[in-house]
């Protein structure tokens, strides 16, 4: 029996059907022989394994850094955050010193870790297996952190960051918004007025839901980033639209509430359900380390793993 001749793929066509889900973008370090550091950007990363725990990127085999990285004693990937498109740009291009303009320090591991990242993995290198005209470098993951700045997204080889779409959100008296200001695992929370808790709400006025967010901080005398959406919701029955925008904090003393865990404790004192809800979600999702965003009604709705904003474009 023979098999029907295949057409010849377009690699062209291919890479832009790679790109056609979205990813994250990171930084892959390790140092040479000399102690240099070095590092690209990529966006194959994918986890492989909790036990042991192993992470999977890729780099090409025209790679200048190819052999420091596969016979190399480990790798450190950095999960970019959303401000960090400029050191993609950089990590992605040819250049003498990548590291000339960027923070960074060396990992308990060893591998370089870039500051203010979203998140970071130090890892020995577990195996390098040849495939096509890549590299597949598995690490043994020694040592990690992750912070709840959104990271840096990729998709049809554009930018994207989640924090942005705030700015094209609704604005005027039926909005309101909830900052979930997150520190250190915990979230402030503040009294509702009837003897259980609720996360800090405003009235969205004409000057916009950034405004709004930045008045509320003020007044709660808490250091907070400007913060990504995290659910959009209507309350018919009163006439609302709620936004809810997902902020990293300093953790402090608060001039009104407290930063508290999310345990099935404090949960239990979220009087409306929406909000508990969304509180549960988070508990779950700031387990995970990766946040979806939630669009719907007061009662029913969706959670989308991530909304974005197309930011310049920025071919690979
Ligand atoms: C968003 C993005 C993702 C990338 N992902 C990868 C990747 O996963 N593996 C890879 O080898 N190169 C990837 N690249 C390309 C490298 O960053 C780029 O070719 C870099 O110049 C390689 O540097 P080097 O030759 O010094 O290793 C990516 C580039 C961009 C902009």
């Amino acid at each position: 029996m023979t098999t029907p001749p295949v057409a010849p793929l377009d690699p062209r066509a291919l890479r832009d059907a790679f790109g056609c889900f979205m990813t994250g973008v990171t930084v892959v370090t390790t140092k040479d022989a000399s102690g240099r550091p070095l590092g690209y950007t990529a966006n194959s990363f994918t986890s492989v394994s909790l036990d042991p725990p192993l992470l999977l990127v890729s780099i090409a085999n025209s790679s200048a850094n190819l052999d420091a990285f596969t016979k190399g004693a480990g790798l450190a990937v950095n999960i970019l955050s959303e401000d960090q498109k400029d050191i993609s740009t950089t990590f992605a291009r040819r250049s003498e010193d990548r590291f000339a303009n960027v923070y960074w320090r060396n990992g308990p591991i060893g591998s370089p870790i870039l500051a203010g990242v979203s998140a970071w993995f130090d890892c020995t290198l577990d195996r390098a297996i040849p495939a096509g005209d890549h590299t597949l470098l598995i690490g043994r993951i020694g040592a990690f952190e992750a912070t709840p700045n959104p990271g840096l997204g990729y998709y049809r080889g554009a930018m994207m960051t989640p924090a942005t779409v705030a700015a094209e959100l609704p604005a005027g008296p039926n909005v309101v918004l909830s900052a979930v200001l997150q520190a250190e695992g915990l979230v402030l929370m503040v009294d509702d007025g009837h003897g259980g808790l609720t996360v800090p709400m405003a009235r969205v006025g004409r000057e916009g839901i950034q405004a709004a967010l930045g008045q509320l901080i003020e007044a709660l005398g808490v250091t907070a980033g400007a913060g990504s959406v995290y659910a959009v919701y209507e309350d018919a029955k009163l006439g609302l639209q709620h936004i809810a925008l997902r902020c990293a904090a300093d953790l402090c003393k608060p001039r009104r509430g407290a930063f508290v865990d999310l345990s099935r404790a404090s949960l239990s004192e979220v009087t409306d359900p929406a909000l508990r809800q969304m509180l549960e979600r988070l508990a779950d999702e700031a387990r995970m380390g990766n946040y979806g965003i939630y669009f719907g009604t007061h009662e029913a709705g969706r959670v989308e793993r991530m909304a974005v904003e197309r930011m310049a474009k920025d071919g690979k």
